[in-house]
Order: structure tokens, then C-alpha cells, then sequence
């Protein structure tokens, strides 16, 4: 009896409030709860935008399952991936610490359908600042931005890299080059190794392979 007799006024004005629009709705609620939605912190779009969390996989990434019929999960099942981070690529450039060694890269490296999806990746992704054939001068940044087209990925520098290496700089990003572990699940990563790879190989650089 004394919760309905103190909630009729409330719920009456809660109406009111409804009825006269939203700015006084929220007001109302500040007066009530001490906060509203309105004024609540938050980012407007493009501002300090947050990297997405380990491990998960971007809506549009178009990631494929490994086999047909299979459940995409982004990451193998059963399967253990190592959690490493940029600190991991450690003081040996092209080869990475302990935690990067020995992944096994569970693609075709030859196959023409993972030669294909890497190039559709490398297209989507790295092509702005690596240039469609691996050379950091023919980036498409190179136009606007003299200064900031990145380094070869076709040359001899990184056809000396381990394919573990190529992997993790993709998935966790280095200096000034982004992570794209949020956005290249597991297997794409290894399809855009292996085109890198083959960008290597049409200009003429032997590519170390992997590190086992
Ligand atoms: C926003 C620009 C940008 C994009 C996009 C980008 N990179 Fe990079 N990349 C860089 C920069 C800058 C460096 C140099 C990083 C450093 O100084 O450590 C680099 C370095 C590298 C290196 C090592 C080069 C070396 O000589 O050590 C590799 C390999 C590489 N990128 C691969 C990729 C791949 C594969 C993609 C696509 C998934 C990609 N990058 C996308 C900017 C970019």
C-alpha cells in the first residue's frame, strides 16, 4: 500500500515528462538518478578510438572457416596459439622471441586458393602503405604523403624475415605500422604471409621460409 501510494506520483511524472518531449525527460532523470544518457561520457565517432580486444574477430572481415563445413571461429580449434605481443617480436628483427618460434603455419603455402585470398587481404589492408608489389616508394600514400610510405616488403630485408615473424608483425603491428590482429583472423594472416612471400619471389628475393 505505502510502494503504490509513493510510486503513483512518480510514475505520473514520468509521463508528464514522456509527453513534454525528451530534454525534459532527461533533466528529470538527472534530478532522479543523477545522471541521463545525454550528458553520460562517452566518444564521439573517430575520437581515441580503442583497438578491438585479443582474440576477437571483426564483423566484416570476411574471415573464412579453415575447411568447408566448418564453424568459423577466426582461430583453429584445439589448436594453441601463443599470446604474444609487440614486446615479443623481441631485439632479433626477423625472427621474434621465444613465443613467436616454432608456429606452425597451418596453410597451403602454394596453393592458389591461399595465394588469392592473401593478395585480396594484402589488396584490403597493406596495400596503402607497402604498394601493390611489396615496394614502400609505389604505396598509394606515396602521392600525398612523401614522407610516410613504409618500408619494402618484397625486398631482401624482409625475404630474410621467418614466416613466424611476417605472422606476428601482422597480428600485432610494430612501431609506427597498426595491428591488424583484430581484423586478419588466424588463417588469413598465414594466406597474406604466403602471398607477401610470393611478392618476394617475383621480385627476384628467396624467401627464408619458416623457422623450423
Ligand atoms: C598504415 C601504414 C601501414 C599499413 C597499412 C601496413 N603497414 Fe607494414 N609497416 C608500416 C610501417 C610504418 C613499417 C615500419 C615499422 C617499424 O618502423 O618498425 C612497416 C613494416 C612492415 C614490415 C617489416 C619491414 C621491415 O623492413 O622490417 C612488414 C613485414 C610489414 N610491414 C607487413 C605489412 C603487412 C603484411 C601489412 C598488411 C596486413 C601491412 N604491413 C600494413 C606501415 C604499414
Amino acid at each position: 500500500m505505502r510502494r503504490s501510494r509513493f510510486m503513483r506520483p512518480v510514475v505520473a511524472g514520468l509521463a508528464v515528462m514522456t509527453l513534454a518531449g525528451c530534454k525534459p525527460l532527461d533533466d528529470g532523470l538527472v534530478a532522479i538518478f543523477g545522471r541521463s544518457m545525454r550528458d553520460s561520457r562517452s566518444f564521439d565517432p573517430y575520437e581515441n578510438p580503442r583497438p578491438a580486444p585479443v582474440g576477437s574477430v571483426a564483423f566484416a572481415a570476411g574471415n573464412y572457416p579453415a575447411e568447408d563445413g566448418h564453424v568459423n571461429l577466426g582461430q583453429p580449434e584445439g589448436v594453441a596459439i601463443p599470446y604474444f605481443t609487440q614486446m615479443d617480436l623481441g631485439p632479433q628483427i626477423g625472427v621474434g622471441g621465444p613465443a613467436i618460434q616454432g608456429m606452425m603455419n597451418p596453410t597451403d603455402p602454394t596453393a592458389a586458393a591461399s595465394l588469392a585470398r592473401g593478395e585480396e587481404l594484402y589488396m584490403r589492408f597493406c596495400v596503402v602503405c607497402h604498394g601493390p608489389d611489396g615496394v614502400g616508394a609505389n604505396a598509394y600514400i606515396a602521392d600525398k604523403h612523401v614522407l610516410l610510405p613504409a618500408y619494402n616488403v618484397s625486398g631482401a630485408q624482409v625475404s630474410a624475415y621467418t614466416d613466424q615473424y611476417l605472422y606476428a608483425m601482422i597480428r600485432v603491428g610494430r612501431g609506427l605500422m597498426p595491428e591488424y590482429g583484430s581484423r586478419i583472423s588466424h588463417f588469413d594472416r598465414w594466406h597474406v604471409v604466403n602471398y607477401v612471400r610470393q611478392l618476394q619471389s617475383q621480385a627476384g628475393n628467396a624467401a627464408a621460409g619458416g623457422d623450423e
